[in-house]
Formats: structure tokens, C-alpha cells, sequence
């Protein structure tokens, strides 16, 4: 038995790939290893932006807030029991502007919570969320795995980075790219992908 969270983001609503293909997993992990899957959609019900009552309430004591601190933590607190109590989390992600969606950004800027998700020790930061396993799906209208768009890679390899710094360090990348290219780059984009599930729900087995 094993809990999943999916978490998506794209704003494309039905034509998202990444959101897509995130389901695809989850559903997949769910039907091989049981278990509860728990569903945040961030564009149907995007994060606020953080404000100074979340800031100054995420590191007061649950009997010191105001009734503003009370509100802005409460999102904080669910986004992050929902990834406490996950064994597998699916991300889908699509890339904005060379970035991630900003709802996603705004979840990330909500869990990623010193003293909870992270902490700071002698040996510098230290993610509190271990032992989960991370499938990541990228989507992207150009290609950044390789070549000279690379560089401007300012997704996978941020959120990479986001989800090692709390923690979340065995991750699987499937990366769903290069479909401004035309109708075939969208075919081979959409098969590459599919490939790539498999063997990782293949793995997961
Ligand atoms: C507002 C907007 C901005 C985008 N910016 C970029 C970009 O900077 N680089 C890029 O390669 N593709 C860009 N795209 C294309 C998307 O990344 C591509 O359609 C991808 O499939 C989106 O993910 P999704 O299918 O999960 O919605 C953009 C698309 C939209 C709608």
C-alpha cells in the first residue's frame, strides 16, 4: 500500500501534457501498489501569494496568531501534511515564460518552510522530507534536455533543486518537449512520453 499525491499546475487546462501524463502516472502507481491518491489541482484552485502574515505566522507558535496569521498558514499546513503522509508524489509542470507556472511557484513558496520541510544544521540546509519517491513531468513548447536552448532550462532544473532542498531527492524526470515544432514533434513528444512511463511504472511494479 502506498499514498499518492499528484500535484498539477499547468494553466492549459485539458490540453496541459504535463498534467496529462502526471495523471497518467499517478493513476498507474495507484493501480500497481494500492493505496490512496490524493489529487491538488494548483490551476483549479491556485495558491494565494505569500504575504507577512504567512511569513511572520509560519514561525509563530499556533496560539500566538492573529486571525490573518490563523488564514494565510492554514494553506501552508495542508499542502504540507498532503506531502508528509505521501510515499510517491507526481509533479506536472509547464514551462511559463522559461520557468515554472507561477501557481506552482506560489505552492512551492508555501511548503518549502523552515523548521518543517527543511531545517539549517552545521552542515548547512538539511531537507525534512526523505524517503519519498518524486516522479516529475516537464512540459515544454521548446527543446531544453540538450542543445542550445539548455541553458535556458529554468524549469526542470529549478524544480530539481526545490525538491532536493526539502528533501525530495529520488526523482524520475519525464520530460515531454519540442512541441511548437509541428504536429510530428507533438507525435514523438507524445510517444517518447509514453515510453518513458512505462518503464518507470514498469520499475514501480
Ligand atoms: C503563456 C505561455 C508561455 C509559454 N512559455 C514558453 C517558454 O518560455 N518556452 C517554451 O519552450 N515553451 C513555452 N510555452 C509552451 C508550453 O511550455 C507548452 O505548451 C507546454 O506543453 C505547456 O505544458 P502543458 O502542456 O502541461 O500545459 C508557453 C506556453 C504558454 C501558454
Amino acid at each position: 500500500m502506498s499514498h499518492t499525491l499528484l500535484v498539477t499546475s499547468s494553466p492549459r487546462g485539458a490540453d496541459s501534457l504535463s498534467s496529462r501524463f502526471a495523471t497518467e502516472i499517478a493513476e498507474g502507481i495507484q493501480a500497481r501498489l494500492g493505496g490512496p491518491l490524493t489529487v491538488r489541482d494548483l490551476a483549479a484552485n491556485p495558491p494565494p501569494h505569500i504575504t507577512p502574515a504567512y511569513i511572520q505566522g509560519r514561525i509563530r507558535s499556533a496560539e500566538d496568531h492573529t486571525p490573518e496569521q490563523v488564514e494565510a498558514v492554514k494553506f501552508a499546513q495542508a499542502f504540507v501534511d498532503e506531502l508528509k503522509v505521501a510515499d510517491v508524489i507526481v509533479l506536472g509542470s509547464a514551462m511559463i515564460n522559461f520557468g515554472l507556472p507561477s501557481q506552482l511557484k506560489a505552492w512551492f513558496d508555501h511548503v518549502t518552510w523552515p523548521g518543517v520541510t527543511f531545517s539549517y544544521g552545521d552542515a548547512g540546509p538539511k531537507g525534512l522530507l526523505t524517503g519519498k519517491k518524486v516522479y516529475l513531468v516537464t512540459a515544454a513548447g521548446g527543446v531544453f534536455s540538450e542543445g542550445a536552448w539548455a541553458p535556458f532550462d529554468f524549469q526542470t532544473n529549478y524544480l530539481l533543486h526545490l525538491l532536493g532542498f526539502i528533501g525530495l531527492t529520488d526523482v524520475e524526470v519525464v520530460r515531454v518537449e519540442g512541441t511548437v515544432f509541428g504536429p510530428d514533434a507533438v507525435k514523438a513528444a507524445i510517444a517518447n512520453a509514453e515510453t518513458a512511463i512505462k518503464a518507470l511504472l514498469a520499475k514501480a511494479a
